[in-house]
């Protein structure tokens, strides 16, 4: 019998009842940290087999080449070093022969000025007043890191400046943004590692007009304009001064660039002392990740036990659900971690993969999803493990509230564990009163199957340094899962084609002269339905 089918006569709740120690033993600490993974449906046998199959797939030896730098985007002969944004600056990193932590350091220092000029009020907008808003214009990586944890910190941000979004190229994203700020004392961020995407673009244009508009001038501009690109060239061609443009390298994935100056915005809104502790809170996951062996490694247990639901249970998703207000924006982050990272069909040699890779990650926060979708959670057919997180103390202890918070957080791990059997439930509605044959019509329905899977992490507060630890697990255990698939997690080739097609579409919808495209008859068709809606 296979150890997958020996586990189907073990319920979960079995395995407590037979094993006290089995919460101590699977709870799990690192970089401020608390991995409780004792409600998953495994046991030491399980957690065993799933750490040979890591070092049989040469797990740990990816791990280090990972932060050595090697090629291991290979699409884009690129290595992928987001770890060394975070790490001191005393353990040189080569890229190209070159140590590249000089350019990091260096790039540190200059968001700090940069950040301690605007937060203190010296550095001042057209008419000598100081910045009050600040207006992040960037998509994707450029945009998910930053926002979440710009929103994650809430507690430590100061009055001023105040940080907005920008991401759709929708105009209402825009136009909702720059409503109520005043020109001379916004200051926009341009966040684009390649400075071409059409939507941040678009989106900058207009924010250069308003400003114009505004009072600004072309000399102004200067004051109220700075990017962040690997692109400098593209970003000065916009009128953006030398000294506001701060630098990306090839080496940092858009969706790992949180920890680039991409992370601006953050420093502006918290200061530069506390992104350096967001720093200091990755950088102590990635030694645990490195140092760990894999049964005690937290990033490789989560990845491997994500592997042993997709391949072992068929799970087809993952939930995270955060029980912390400040960390709503945490799902959409991870879920373009994961998905733009391991969402691949082919090995590194090119050739088909056999399974399903990355799950469809989603989720939001507790409780709010309770009253939404937990009910699929805990009665549907499918099985979707979750990963809970709740920080041990609130930034707003208010009348009671955090106890409830994390009373309906640890419910409803143990509920979706336990269940419910219609035995137990039929016997509940006759000891309430009910006729037995109405009791077992409506047995069926409300018993709930459990055995459902999930982790718990925790930590004592939300801060900036267990906020670093927490995004650079899920990075890593992206990483773990895509190094047993064989896959790249560091391209995104995926997207290219629609943006290509967008760029053919484009031109029609706007009704320029006639192109040699010719289009399949439901996209002409929309075509003209469009053009028509716009009195075209
Ligand atoms: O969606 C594709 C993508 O390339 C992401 O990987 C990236 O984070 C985003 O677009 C934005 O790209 P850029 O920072 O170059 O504007």
């Amino acid at each position: 019998m296979n150890h997958r089918a020996q586990l189907e006569g073990l319920p979960l709740k079995d395995l407590f009842q037979q094993d006290a120690q089995r919460y101590p033993r699977m709870t799990l600490e690192a970089a401020g940290l608390i991995l409780d993974y004792s409600r998953n449906r495994v046991t030491d046998q399980t957690l065993g087999l799933l750490a040979d199959l890591a070092r049989g797939r040469g797990l740990p030896e990816r791990v280090n080449a990972l932060f050595r730098g090697e090629q291991l985007n290979t699409t884009e002969k690129r290595p992928a070093l987001h770890t060394a944004l975070r790490q001191p600056q005393d353990q040189p990193v080569q890229v190209d022969g070159e140590n590249i932590m000089p350019a990091i350091q260096a790039t540190l220092e200059r968001m700090e000025v940069f950040t301690n000029a605007v937060r203190s009020g010296e550095w001042r907008g057209m008419n000598g007043d100081t910045i009050t808003d600040v207006v992040s214009i960037g998509i994707g990586g450029s945009y998910l890191g930053p926002l979440t944890a710009t929103e994650a910190l809430t507690p430590f941000q100061s009055e001023h400046p105040r940080c907005h979004y920008v991401a759709n190229v929708d105009g209402s994203d825009i136009r909702e943004a720059l409503a109520g700020l005043n020109p001379a004392t916004t200051l926009f961020l341009v966040q684009s590692k390649s400075f071409t995407t059409q939507e941040t673009l678009a989106n900058a244009r207009v924010a250069r007009q308003w400003f114009l508009d505004g009072g600004g001038t072309e000399t102004t501009v200067q004051h109220h304009f700075a990017a962040v690109t690997a692109n400098a060239d593209r970003a000065r061609d916009f009128g953006i001064a030398g000294d506001s443009i701060f630098p990306m390298w090839d080496w940092v994935g858009g969706r790992y660039s949180l920890w680039s100056a991409i992370g601006l915005p953050v420093a502006l809104a918290v200061g530069m002392p506390r992104f350096r502790e967001l720093l200091a809170g990755a950088h102590a996951m990635d030694q645990h990740f490195q140092q760990a062996p894999p049964e005690q490694n937290m990033p490789m247990l989560m990845g491997l036990m994500g592997l042993w639901y997709m391949h072992g249970f068929g799970a087809e998703s993952q939930a995270v659900i955060p029980y912390d207000h400040y960390l709503r924006h945490l799902p959409e982050h991870l879920q373009q971690l994961d998905m733009e990272s391991n969402g691949k069909s082919v090995c590194l040699d090119g050739s088909p993969v056999s399974h399903h890779t990355g799950p469809v990650i989603w989720g939001g926060p507790g409780v709010n999803g309770q009253h939404a979708y937990h009910q699929l959670l805990h009665q549907g057919t499918r099985l979707v493990p979750v990963d809970f997180i709740l920080p041990l103390t609130s930034h707003n202890p208010v009348d009671g509230h955090h106890a409830m918070l994390a009373a309906n957080c640890l419910a409803q791990a143990r509920a979706l564990m336990l269940g419910r059997t219609e035995q137990e439930v039929r016997a509940a509605m006759i000891a309430e009163g009910m006729a037995e044959d109405e009791a077992q019509r409506l047995a069926p329905h409300r018993a709930i199957p459990g055995n459902r899977p999930s982790n718990l992490l925790t930590m004592e507060r939300l801060e900036p340094a267990t906020l670093g630890a927490l995004i650079a697990l899920y990075e890593h255990r992206t990483f773990v899962q895509a190094a047993i698939w064989r896959i790249n997690p560091f391209d995104q080739w995926g997207v290219e084609l629609g943006k290509e097609i967008g760029g053919q579409i484009l031109p029609a919808l706007n009704g320029e002269p006639e192109t040699d495209m010719t289009f399949d008859s439901a996209t002409a068709g929309q075509i003209a339905r469009f053009r028509a809606a716009q009195g075209s």
